[in-house]
């Protein structure tokens, strides 16, 4: 069964595995949990059978007008069976007093957010990819 937590308070960093999948040069586990526990708001799913986290988002924020959704992912096993779509429901409900709450995606997710009520928007970034682990130098 999967359980959602939206606090990272219990986790360890081997709970954390499989995941920026696709990123070569990611964060640790132990810098994610870091990442999970400074953010100012996480939604997590976790594999009640095996310990596991599957699914993580993460907010952070000015705690007033603005919050921002960094990262969304679920691990390959668990993907397509609405995990990732419960933990972006859970955020937008953790966050509805918010005025802004902005994400960057690529083209073909839109109509997985638009799901959820977000028109498209433009965005600008920057990426530093050296200090893509966190851990620059
Ligand atoms: C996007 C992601 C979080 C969705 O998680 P999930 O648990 O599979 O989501 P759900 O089961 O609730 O919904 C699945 C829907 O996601 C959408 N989706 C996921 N990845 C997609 C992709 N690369 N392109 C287009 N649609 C995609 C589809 O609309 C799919 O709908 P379908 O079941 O009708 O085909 C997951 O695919 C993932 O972790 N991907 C890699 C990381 C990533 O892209 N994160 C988003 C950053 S903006």
């Amino acid at each position: 069964m999967i359980r959602y937590l939206d606090s990272a308070e219990s986790v360890s960093p081997d709970q954390l595995r499989d995941f920026f999948e696709g990123w070569p040069n990611p964060p640790s586990a132990e810098t994610h949990l870091d990442i999970l526990k400074q953010s100012y708001a996480v939604v997590l799913a976790k594999d009640d059978e095996t310990g596991m986290i599957v699914g993580f988002l993460n907010a952070i924020s000015d705690g007033i007008l603005t919050a921002y959704l960094p990262l969304l992912e679920v691990v390959p096993d668990y993907r397509k069976q609405g995990i990732g779509s419960e933990l972006v429901r859970r955020m937008l409900d953790q966050l509805k007093d918010f005025y802004m709450i902005d994400l960057m995606c690529l083209p073909e997710l839109q109509p997985f957010y638009a799901r959820f009520g977000m028109p498209a928007a433009h965005g600008m970034a920057v990426r530093n990819f050296d200090c893509q682990n966190g851990r620059p130098g």
